[in-house]
């Protein structure tokens, strides 16, 4: 069998480091296409090279874009190798662009497609990453979904048929690399004793409109403990036109961190805050609470456990340092950490 993996963003990197060795380890023939939606080392070589990701078969170095120039870019360079290589499953990660650009040339093709993530459901539909995964899913021919929550979604929205639960494969490669945490390395000025923020912002919604993002770093930097800011390219640059600094009171930002001293940075913290997906899983599963400043999570069950709270309005920010964790010890919400193996049983047996 023969699976071809699309990827293209930071996450999908993540998620795709123990999918590649669980597809191996079945013996599926497994190819890689990165369609270069992030290039930048910090934002993708590194992932690589840490998360031993094999090198990808392509690289469509398509690079930044508006979203129809950047998703059609795409699909124009991804049609030639799929067609080329007629794969058994394409199999697309999350809810980016790339993600949406796999599915339409995948479906145009007529090839399998497998969904990774699939079922998550913010309801917000200003959200591009809204629009990803709800056309993603139903573009699909096998659903792969990580919660009973997805499934629930998914069900709702007549697919059941097409759906199989797996787990969540973000919590195979955390729990690995947990395994094995680093020390945190900490910005100067910065000190687990004294205790730190861990903080990311990167969504359309909170960076690219000025007022909400000076309103976001200004909350940010009246904190009374130091903010870990590690900043995202879309962050910096938005940041820069609306001629915001990333810097001043609480704040120590720092590039995009390598994703073990991520994990170990979020392991030492306080409370994480940020509008990240994967971070709110993250956080869970290493203990540590977060606050989320959007309007909603389709990571709703850390909510419902008491390890997440959202706070779109920043009414909360006095509270950010003093976030604490629930009485009881986490639920398993996100697997044992072998979901990727059951990604690799559903696509030999379908
Ligand atoms: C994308 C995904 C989002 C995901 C996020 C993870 C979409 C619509 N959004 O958002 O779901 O959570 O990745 O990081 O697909 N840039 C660089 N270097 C890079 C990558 C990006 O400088 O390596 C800059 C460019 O200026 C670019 C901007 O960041 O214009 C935004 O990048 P883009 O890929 O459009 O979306 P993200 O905000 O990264």
């Amino acid at each position: 069998m023969k699976v071809i993996s699309v990827v293209g963003a930071r996450p999908q990197f993540v998620k795709l480091a123990p999918v590649a060795e669980a597809l191996s380890a079945a013996g599926i023939d497994h190819q890689i296409v990165h369609t270069g939606q992030h290039y930048d080392e910090r934002m993708s070589d590194a992932f690589f090279a840490d998360l031993v990701i094999p090198t990808p078969d392509y690289n469509l170095a398509v690079g930044s874009g508006r979203h129809g120039a950047q998703t059609g870019e795409m699909m124009s360079k991804l049609e030639p190798v799929l067609s080329e290589e007629q794969p058994d499953w394409v199999l697309t990660y999350g809810d980016t662009n790339s993600t949406l650009a796999a599915a339409i040339t995948a479906v145009k093709l007529h090839l399998p497609l497998a969904h990774l993530e699939a079922g998550l459901r913010s309801f917000n539909r200003l959200m591009p990453e809204e629009h990803n995964r709800v056309l993603t899913d139903h573009a699909s021919d096998l659903l792969l979904a990580p919660t009973e929550l997805a499934m629930d979604n998914l069900r709702r929205e007549g697919l059941a048929d097409r759906t199989q639960f797996v787990g969540d494969v973000m919590a195979d490669v955390c729990l690995r690399v947990t395994e094995s945490a680093t020390p945190p390395q900490l910005p100067a000025g910065v000190s687990q004793t004294q205790g730190y923020l861990l903080a990311t912002i990167h969504r359309a919604e909170n960076t690219d409109d000025p007022a909400r993002l000076g309103a976001i770093l200004a909350a940010l930097r009246s904190q009374p403990i130091p903010v870990v800011l590690t900043a995202h390219p879309r962050l910096v640059a938005k940041a820069n036109d609306a001629g915001l600094s990333l810097a001043g009171g609480a704040l120590h930002t720092v590039e995009p961190y390598r994703y073990p001293d991520m994990i170990a940075v979020m392991a030492g913290a306080r409370a994480v805050v940020t509008d990240s997906g994967g971070l709110q899983k993250e956080a869970y599963l290493v203990n540590v609470p977060c606050i989320t400043v959007r309007t909603e999570t389709e990571w709703v069950e850390t909510v419902t456990a008491g390890w997440n709270t959202l706070d779109p309005d920043l009414d909360q920010a006095n509270n950010w340092a003093n976030a604490s964790k629930p009485a009881d010890p986490a639920p398993g919400l996100y697997g044992s950490g072998k979901a990727a193996t059951h990604v690799a049983e559903a696509l030999l047996q379908s």
